[in-house]
């Protein structure tokens, strides 16, 4: 399973690969992806000056790993804010100029959903990694006049978009106050639903990463259980549709966690949610 590390102790820049599968296909994890999940919060005012050709270049590279290795067909869509920026899009919630990540697959996969939320979450934390601003979109979007400028396959379909972009380096009195009404992170007691025993700690570093996961609305729907040594994952209520994509969301984090507390896994579907072996 684990492909190779490589860790430059004497520079700023530390990087584990670590492979995890999905299906028969490898995809590699990042340590600087863990790093980002602080750093992460959803932004909603970008620049008017767009994202710097190099990291567009990186930004790309990974969306052609991820659709390679998962059978999505994520797209990047460089102005995306005409999508945006209208008053029946948007309500003004979204400013400036972000690009966009169009997250789309094949419907007849009974996975897309989780699978655009896992994957998608890896983009996110790219982004954030290389200085840039996101922001999860299921709603606040022309979605029929994004999908005019897709690619789309036959029963392809899609399902959200993350805006990317650069934004000034702290919130705004106006974004400042759409993340406050969005309210707050679950604790930790709150997420983890179930326990018998002590916890190691690589479930102790996936639950926390996996509660600063964004969430449609803020909703909140999934749970974790570690009992009988074994963690598992599910959706404890619904969230306007959107809750099967923030699994896929969590599940990228709680393995970010993991992998932090050097317990390299994967998720498999089980009769009570995924189970991370
Ligand atoms: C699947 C998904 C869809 C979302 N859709 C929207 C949206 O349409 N508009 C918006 O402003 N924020 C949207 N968000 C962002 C959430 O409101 C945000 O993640 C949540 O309030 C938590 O805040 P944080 O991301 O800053 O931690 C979405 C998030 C997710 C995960």
């Amino acid at each position: 399973m684990k492909r190779f590390v490589r860790t430059e102790y004497n520079s700023v820049i530390q990087l584990k690969y670590r492979t995890v599968k999905k299906g028969n296909v490898e995809m590699k994890l990042q340590s600087n992806w863990h790093t980002a999940i602080t750093q992460r919060t959803s932004r909603r005012s970008y620049q008017k000056q767009s994202i710097e050709p190099q990291k567009t270049v990186q930004i790309k590279a990974l969306i052609d790993e991820i659709n390679e290795k998962s059978g999505l067909h994520i797209q990047f869509i460089e102005n995306g804010n005409r999508f945006l920026n209208g008053f029946k899009a948007s309500y003004g919630l979204i400013t400036g100029m972000p690009s966009l990540i169009a997250l789309v697959g094949n419907t007849r996969d009974p996975e897309l959903k989780r699978s655009v939320g896992y994957y998608g979450e890896f983009l996110v934390l790219e982004c954030v990694s290389l200085g840039l601003g996101t922001c999860w979109i299921s709603g606040t979007y022309d979605r029929k006049e994004c999908l005019q400028s897709l690619n789309m396959k036959a029963e392809e379909d899609l399902v959200c978009v993350i805006a990317v972009g650069n934004t000034a380096q702290g919130k705004g009195i106006k974004e400042q106050l759409v993340s406050r009404l969005n309210g707050r992170k679950q604790t930790f007691d709150e997420l983890l639903k179930e326990q018998d025993g002590n916890l190691p700690p690589w479930v102790v570093s996936g639950i926390e990463a996996a509660r600063l996961a964004p969430s449609a609305v803020n909703g909140k729907p999934i749970g974790y259980r570690f009992k009988d040594n074994r963690l598992t994952v599910f959706i404890t209520k619904k969230n306007h549709g959107a809750e099967t994509i923030d699994l896929g969301i969590s599940m990228a984090n709680f393995q970010l966690g993991a992998m932090h507390e050097q317990k390299e896994g994967t998720w498999r579907k089980a009769a009570d949610g995924y189970s991370f072996e």
